[in-house]
């Protein structure tokens, strides 16, 4: 089974998988970052796209689980700071820059050929000066 079937099949049989409470370097890494907007890649079902935008954060989340957005979307009821998005990240495309770029969790799930690459627009999308 591959990554997208197995985590929507994780989502659907344990909606509240990884919990609620946000990773702990991410509250850390707020106490640096100025609050705007964020981009977190493989957000699954939330708890850390919900941190942020709880601290004012306008956030993009993008995930390749239908279920885990479907969780997210629900769990955010109509947040008009989220804009969640399905696709597998190493297809998608935005011309916006983030005050904070993340990714938490999905780098296992990653062909490590294409790790580089990833990274290379995670710094491309960050906005200059952050
Ligand atoms: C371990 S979970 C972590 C979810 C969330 N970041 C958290 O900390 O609660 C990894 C997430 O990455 C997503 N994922 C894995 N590979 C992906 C890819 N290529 N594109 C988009 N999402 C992906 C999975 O669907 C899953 O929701």
């Amino acid at each position: 089974m591959d990554f997208k079937n197995r985590f929507n099949e994780k989502y659907k049989t344990t909606p509240k998988l990884f919990g609620k409470e946000p990773t702990p370097i991410l509250k850390k890494a707020l106490t640096y970052i100025d609050k705007g907007k964020a981009l977190e890649l493989g957000v699954g079902n939330g708890k850390n796209t919900l941190y942020l935008s709880a601290n004012s954060f306008k956030v993009t989340g993008v995930d390749i689980s239908k279920e885990g957005i479907k969780i997210l979307k629900e769990r955010s009821a109509g947040n008009p700071n989220l804009n969640l998005v399905v696709s597998n990240v190493l297809e998608f495309k935005t011309a916006e820059k983030f005050n904070l770029v993340l990714t938490i969790g999905l780098l296992y799930f990653s062909e490590k050929n294409k790790i580089n690459s990833l990274i290379r627009k995670m710094k491309k999308w960050t906005a200059p000066g952050v």
